[in-house]
């Protein structure tokens, strides 16, 4: 059974303190952060991490961001460079992830980190996420809260449905405001983006005063691609970009004025006005909500690709890659 907290109903401290107490006897919780709900566990603890990797059918080489509260607990487990402490002071907290070196004596599990010498670092912006990690006093490891694969949850409802039975507690803190996961920026030489996300590139390169290299084309398996498998935000449908005109039978994921002949039930808007913030919002749970209608294929009309539309575009992508073989 999974409990589930709601801040709505709660006073804060009612839901953090209990989750801050399971994760402290090696419990998985899964809670709000701005970005996505992540799924947790305590950093410093093994056991607790690969029962959060069981947890999510996640592939065990694929490492995982470590959550801390402050600028001081994120030094205690990574070096920070020059550029490393500019990005933190312009978007901390909020939705940037840094992998850096690890410190001598980092704390962090060498199974969150898949061995590498290097781990991601984010502090979270969510008032919620800010009082678990306060009330905890560890770093706190977080994958978005779904099974691997799936699409990533922006609700308390799409972690239940996804993983109801097999984490201990899911905090409720109502949907999240960004919907897309952090952008992760590697700092341990020239500054890389190594996945677009909720803080668009072009701000981070008006920090830097130069442009972020670019990522690695992704893969189907490897440590070294970070997370960077293909096919990862899958929906069941089957997903067709750039779509201009509908084809029977298919549903529709509009952006802006929808295209003509869009089935009623079957069509969802993630920004009738065009708005790029407003679509990274509603992205996860309109492909959900779309994949439930039971249609073959979800045809989604272009994006563009300025600010959040570049993480928005490659999510999309990834629904729409070839699927690995079960
Ligand atoms: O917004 C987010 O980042 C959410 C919320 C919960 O914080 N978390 C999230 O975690 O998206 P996850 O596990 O779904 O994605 C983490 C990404 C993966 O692509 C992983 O490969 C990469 O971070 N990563 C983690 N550690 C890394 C490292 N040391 N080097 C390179 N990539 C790393
Ligand atoms: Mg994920």
């Amino acid at each position: 059974m999974t409990l589930i907290l709601t801040t709505k109903i709660l006073p804060a401290a009612e839901a953090t303190r209990p989750a801050a107490e399971c994760l402290a006897a090696g419990g998985l919780v899964a809670f709000p952060t701005e970005t996505v709900y992540g799924l947790g566990a305590d950093g410093t603890n093994g056991s607790a991490i690969a029962r959060l990797y069981e947890a999510k059918g996640r592939p065990s080489f694929n490492p995982l961001i470590a959550h801390v509260p402050t600028l001081e607990a994120a030094q205690r487990i990574a070096r920070f460079n020059d550029t490393a402490f500019k990005l933190a002071r312009a978007f901390w907290p909020g939705p940037l992830t840094l992998v850096l070196p690890k410190t001598a004596d980092c704390p962090v599990s060498d199974l969150a980190t898949a061995g590498l010498e290097t781990v991601a670092v984010r502090i979270p912006a969510h008032p919620v996420a800010q009082a678990i990690l306060q009330a905890l006093g560890r770093p706190i490891v977080a994958p978005s809260a779904n099974r691997s694969g799936h699409v990533s949850p922006t609700t308390a409802a799409h972690v239940r449905d996804d993983l109801d039975g097999r984490i201990d507690l899911i905090v409720d803190g109502g949907p999240v405001q960004v919907g897309v996961e952090s952008t992760i920026v590697g700092c341990t030489g020239t500054p890389i983006l190594l996945r677009p996300g909720g803080t668009p590139r072009a701000a981070i390169e008006a920090v830097l005063g130069t442009p972020l290299a670019r990522q690695p084309a992704p893969v189907q398996n490897g440590p070294l691609a970070p997370g960077m498998l293909a096919s990862h935000y899958a929906p069941s449908a089957n997903v067709r970009l750039n779509a201009t005109e509908l084809r029977n039978g298919e549903a529709l994921l509009a952006f802006g004025p929808p295209l003509p002949g869009a089935p009623a039930g079957r069509t969802l808007n993630l920004s009738p006005r065009g708005d790029l913030i407003e679509a990274a919002a509603n992205l996860f749970s309109h492909l959900r909500a779309l994949d439930e209608t039971g249609a073959r294929t979800i045809a989604v009309m272009p994006i563009p690709t300025a600010g959040l539309g570049e993480a928005i575009n490659d999510r999309l992508r990834r629904a729409a890659a070839e699927r690995p073989a079960p």
